[in-house]
């Protein structure tokens, strides 16, 4: 950090204030899977919290810290985007939605068997779309209004 801010031309506390706000950034080395769960409000309506116990009871590491075998850090953080398919994970780059506690488990425990889940939605659900399936914007949109015809 100090390099860093040294090639920028800014102090050092300019960088640390940097590094020790955003969760992307870590200043000390962490578990091998950094498994972050949203805990911002669309995701804490749908049980994010009983998302962040299960993922600390299957991976043994207590929030904001590392698993005893170091493979996993379990984190709590602020909305990942994925709010339609709340309550969401991001391990490492991939997002985990649609989860309960018992499919957070078997998440953490896929990665713990060398064998890692599909990301995504992790019900029956494809993408965002309602579990039902597409139901709405079916037909041909009509050509766009050109006032010249
Ligand atoms: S609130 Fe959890 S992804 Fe947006």
């Amino acid at each position: 950090m100090n390099k860093v801010a040294q090639v920028l031309g800014m102090s050092p506390m300019r960088v640390y204030e940097v590094a020790t706000f955003y969760t992307m950034f870590n200043t000390v080395p962490i578990g091998k899977y950094n498994v972050q769960v949203c805990t911002t409000t669309p995701c804490m309506l749908r049980g994010a919290y009983d998302i962040l116990r299960a993922c600390e009871e299957e991976s043994g590491a207590h929030c904001g810290g590392d698993s005893p075998d170091g493979l996993f850090h379990v984190m709590e953080v602020e909305c990942l985007g994925a709010c339609a398919n709340a309550p969401m994970m991001q391990i490492n780059d991939d997002c985990y939605e649609d989860l309960t506690p018992e499919r957070a488990k078997l998440v953490l425990k896929s990665f713990r068997d060398g064998k890692p889940h599909k990301p995504g939605p992790q019900n029956a659900r494809k993408n965002s779309m309602g579990i039902m399936g597409k139901t709405t914007l079916m037909e041909e949109p009509p050509a766009p209004y050109c006032r010249e015809l």
